[in-house]
């Protein structure tokens, strides 16, 4: 379904991206960049370098020893921190009441950032690997759902009774009143932010069910948003009204009880990460 011309024209008037999010973004993307060109881009942006060493220090990621070389910072980061630290607050400074998702102020940015803590989590169950891009497409697979707010003034209750009346999921219903969803808003969002292809794909196709076979980054960002979900990060009006084609989990390698330990951990994390970001 194509994104509607309105919405499209809407991305054009979004804040750019700054600078050290955008040299990150194709490196963070490609699990064959050597760490040391990470390390060199973040050094070169002396307030995003002092927010990984407090980031790295804070309880969420504080191991026994306080790291104090920028490399091992990035290191006990990983990706979904490193790039949003970089953003510089970008996605947290659009943050806004979402009467369209009955989401209050924070609830869209957590939810994303829940996601991201989400991959890692799941990486360490899964038999099969995770791209490292899975992560930062989970940290904005969301990032359509505020394009939709500012041009859809719509109240939640509207897209709630349409799937009570046909019995749709969220989505479905999303898709039929406003012509577009914000899945697929998302990944032109991507795309004119210039994310590797493979990011971009799995932000625009996280509520596809079925899915299509063979992406493991699509399956780790599906299945993150059904951990997120599931812990109750984020529900808003959709609630747990979504399809989630379940061959995501047997692809990445991820079994039930699996999927329960990872649910665990990323909820323990939680409180840690509020208490970083100063959220309550
Ligand atoms: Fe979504
Ligand atoms: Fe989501």
């Amino acid at each position: 379904m194509p994104v509607c011309d309105d919405l499209l024209s809407a991305i054009e008037t979004l804040d750019p991206l700054p600078i050290t999010a955008q040299r990150l973004i194709g490196m963070l993307g490609n699990d064959n960049i050597p760490l040391q060109n990470v390390v060199d881009v973040v050094e070169n942006d002396p307030a995003v370098a002092a927010n990984i060493l407090r980031m790295a220090n804070s309880p969420l990621y504080g191991g026994r020893f306080k790291v104090e070389r920028l490399r091992d910072a990035v290191v006990r980061l990983g990706t979904t921190a490193l790039l949003d630290i970089a953003m510089g607050g970008y996605l947290r400074k659009l943050s806004t009441k979402a009467p369209l998702y009955d989401l209050g102020e924070d609830e869209l940015w957590l939810h994303s950032a829940v996601a991201g803590l989400a991959v890692q989590e799941l990486s360490r169950e899964a038999k099969n690997d995770v791209p490292g891009s899975a992560q930062i497409a989970a940290l904005v697979h969301d990032i359509g759902k505020l394009i939709m707010v500012r041009y859809r003034k719509v109240h939640a209750s509207v897209i709630i009774e349409r799937c009570q009346e046909k019995g749709w999921s969220f989505i479905e219903a999303e898709r039929d009143l406003f012509g577009c969803d914000h899945a697929e808003i998302g990944g032109a969002v991507a795309r004119a932010w210039d994310f590797p292809e493979a990011i971009a794909h799995a932000i625009a196709h996280h509520h596809d069910s079925p899915l299509e076979e063979g992406n493991a980054t699509l399956d780790a960002v599906v299945a993150a948003n059904f951990v997120t979900k599931t812990i109750g990060v984020g529900l808003g009006a959709e609630g747990l009204n979504l399809r989630i084609d379940q061959g995501c989990l047997v692809r990445l390698g991820v079994d039930f009880d699996a999927f329960c330990r990872a649910c665990a951990r990323t909820a323990a994390r939680l409180g840690d990460l509020r208490k970083a970001y100063g959220l309550n």
